[in-house]
């Protein structure tokens, strides 16, 4: 028997302004993008850009569904229009956002589970780490280098 320890790490950024330029312009789509999310049932809006190795940014929002289960993350609607749209580039960055519209939102906000998942196949797919930066509405912004970090003994195609 052993243990094993995988530690990840992360860059905190005290305000939006503190970002790379490129970044600022990518999370600005992001929120653009959330402004826009269809979330009636959570009043929970998410939105996703993301930039491409062709320069294209592609955005993302909430879509959500009376019966619940049918609607869809900010992370995933874009990732999947991106594949689709672009099957040959590579995502270098994700800028992600989200907010209530119940209450303030001022923590870094991380992807779900499921969008960590599917942010994965794209990253082993194309050989190169996808820059994930998220953020509440204001405030800090955490950044990770890799989807990787984010999902530590991930499942892949290896292990099927
Ligand atoms: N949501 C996202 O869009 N991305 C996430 O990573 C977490 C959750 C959405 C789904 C649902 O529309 C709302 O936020 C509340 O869970």
């Amino acid at each position: 028997m052993k243990t094993i320890t995988i530690e990840s790490s992360f860059t905190v950024y005290d305000d939006i302004k503190e970002l790379p330029n490129d970044v600022i312009d990518l999370m600005q789509e992001a929120i653009e993008a959330r402004k826009n999310a269809y979330a009636p049932y959570s009043k929970f809006q998410v939105g996703a850009a993301i930039l491409l190795d062709n320069g294209e940014i592609v955005i993302g929002s909430n879509q959500e569904n009376a019966a619940y289960p049918s609607g869809m993350c900010a992370e995933r609607t874009a990732i999947f229009y991106a594949s689709a749209k672009f099957p040959k580039a590579k995502f270098l960055k994700m800028a992600l956002t989200a907010g209530s519209l119940d209450h303030e939102t001022n923590t870094p906000i991380p992807p779900c589970g499921a969008c960590r998942q599917a942010i994965s196949e794209y990253e082993i797919k194309q050989d190169s780490t996808i820059e994930i930066y998220f953020m509440g509405v204001k405030g800090k912004v955490i950044k990770s280098d890799s989807l990787a970090n984010l999902l530590p003994l991930g499942f892949d195609s290896s292990h099927l």
